[in-house]
């Protein structure tokens, strides 16, 4: 499966991607980046790794949807199955989600349903929460909505902080990123109306 991934920033989710591609359990190839942001580490990344990769930035455009139209014709030249948002800090236009329903991933730092939209730690910190984690969810419409593959969670210990929280989910993250893709990629995951269904032979 032809997988592309968009960056805005670190990239350390699509360094994992990469990573368990060159392994082979990701049941799919990398096949370009593209990033918002001209400096980017995650560009760095992806040269690093020989995958073709791209700046498209949004402030060049005069408008969101002018953006999004520039960015589905850059990432229909790849010609994905898959397409992966990996840190991507933009808001799509319903154009764009609508292109690519049912193959288009995100990862938020949250349980999702709470804590939608930025500063995820803190906002679980500040409401006393006793855990947080991560989602990876199909993209529709509503904002981090979506239906959800798969959640990872960690206690909130006394003595955390946003950033101590941020430090671990961002390890879970890296560990349940790469297992829904490679579910996605292996047609083991399937959305419907009630949300996503996993074959059993998935684990
Ligand atoms: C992650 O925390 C992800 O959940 C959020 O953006 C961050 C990206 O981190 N959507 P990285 O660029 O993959 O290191």
């Amino acid at each position: 499966q032809r997988i592309v991934v968009l960056i805005s920033g670190s990239g350390s989710n699509l360094q994992t991607l990469i990573d368990h591609s060159l392994k082979g359990d990701l049941h799919g190839d990398i096949v370009g980046v593209i990033s918002n942001k001209a400096d980017a580490f995650g560009l760095v990344r992806a040269e690093n790794a020989n995958i073709p990769n791209m700046v498209l930035d949004h402030k060049m455009f005069e408008s969101r949807e002018d953006f999004d139209l520039a960015l589905i014709e850059q990432i229909d030249s790849f010609k994905p199955d898959l397409v992966v948002l990996a840190g991507f800090m933009r808001i799509l236009s319903e154009e764009f989600v609508s292109r690519y329903q049912g193959r288009l991933m995100n990862i938020h730092p949250s349980l999702l349903p709470r804590y939608k939209g930025l500063n995820t730690h803190q906002r679980a910190l500040d409401a006393g929460d006793a855990e947080h984690g991560c989602s990876v969810h199909f993209v529709t419409e509503e904002l981090d909505g979506g239906p959800i593959i798969i959640q990872a969670k960690t206690p909130i210990l006394m003595e955390d902080d946003s950033a101590s929280l941020q430090a671990r989910v961002h390890t879970l993250e890296h560990k349940i990123y790469p297992l829904a893709v490679s579910w996605f990629c292996s047609g083991r995951l399937r959305v419907t109306v009630d949300g996503v269904m996993l074959d059993d032979n998935c684990l």
